[in-house]
């Protein structure tokens, strides 16, 4: 029986994180080297209608209509059945795998949502424009974070590094120069949904305070888009560092990813901040060229990261 796959990327926040939630801009970067991949097989013996569905990262092994109805998975289904407007999805067993951490700030469910839509249409023997799976994916990225800005499923779907403001803006970056960074995972999990509820009740309780560091984080934001598209890593660096300042006066880091940030730094990074919604989760590095990169590497794990990823940005992407 033909095997049909399909993935999407993780990615990464370098500047903007819960600003871009408040209509302020923000920078993401795919990280290509960490997938979701979704193999679909038929089952012509299935029931109509029916998948079976194993992603052990999530130990989830049951079918599609054992699913509450709200499963994203399971809206996933719906949405491209409708699209399509069939009768039900054929019967099919899919399988996703992903080498990306879950609840760790790498666009984990993104990357999932956008995988099993290009899987799922492939398997119709259909294709749809990007357009289409990003605008998919968010609706599914509604159902597990709530209030999402949509940065995540758009950089994950494109593949490229943008400049994105919500409901408004997607600049995708030509950098000159590449870049090259380290992630480091603090291992402590954190759902994004949380992190973005308590911010919205700190932004309601104090409004001016928080309006006034998203709008220091979107002046950051447009600085750092000029750095990366003239290639200057230094520049560049710097505003990762104060965008950590700024998370950190928001109350989304935590110990360890301060702790993680400042040993990047010692360790001769050109900037290090959090990435994602915080308390947990990853941080981002830049490095001046891959032969920092094991050096810098092994300093994060000294200091209690439980994995680090090397990714780089080419010229011209
Ligand atoms: O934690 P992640 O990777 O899902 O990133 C969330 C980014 C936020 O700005 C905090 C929320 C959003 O929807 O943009």
């Amino acid at each position: 029986m033909p095997a049909f796959s399909a993935s999407a990327p993780a990615k990464s926040i370098l500047f903007g994180e819960h600003a871009v939630v408040y209509g302020r801009p923000a920078i993401a970067i795919p990280i290509s080297n960490l997938k979701t991949h979704v193999y679909i097989t038929a089952n012509p013996k299935g029931k109509p209608g029916i998948q079976w569905l194993e992603a052990p990262n999530i130990q989830m092994k049951c079918f599609s209509n054992e699913l509450p109805e709200d499963h994203p998975l399971r809206v996933a289904i719906q949405i491209v059945v409708d699209f399509f407007q069939l009768d039900h999805y054929p019967a099919c067993e899919i399988k996703i795998s992903s080498d990306i951490p879950i609840a760790s700030g790498l666009g984990s469910s993104a990357s999932t949502a956008v995988a099993f839509i290009r899987g799922l249409t492939s398997f119709l023997g259909q294709s749809l424009e990007q357009s289409v799976i990003n605008q998919m994916a968010f609706q599914i990225e509604k159902i597990t974070h709530g209030n999402p800005s949509g940065i995540d499923n758009t950089v994950i779907t494109y593949e490229e590094p943008i400049f994105y403001i919500k409901d408004s803006t997607i600049d995708f970056l030509k950098i000159q120069n590449p870049f090259y960074f380290i992630i480091a995972d603090s291992g402590i999990k954190s759902l994004t949904k949380s992190v973005v509820s308590q911010v919205k009740k700190m932004w309601a309780q104090q409004n001016k305070k928080y309006e006034g560091i998203f709008d220091k984080i979107g002046k950051i934001t447009q600085d750092a888009k000029l750095a990366l598209l003239n290639g200057d890593h230094v520049t560049c660096g710097k505003l990762m560092t104060e965008n950590h300042k700024h998370l950190k006066t928001l109350g989304v880091s935590c110990d360890l990813l301060d702790h993680l940030v400042d040993t990047a730094l010692e360790a001769g990074a050109l900037g290090a901040k959090l990435c994602g919604s915080g308390q947990g989760g990853n941080m981002i590095a830049l490095i001046s060229g891959e032969g920092e990169k094991e050096r810098i590497r092994q300093s994060m794990l000294a200091a209690g990261a439980v994995a680090t990823y090397f990714t780089q940005l080419k010229s011209g992407k």
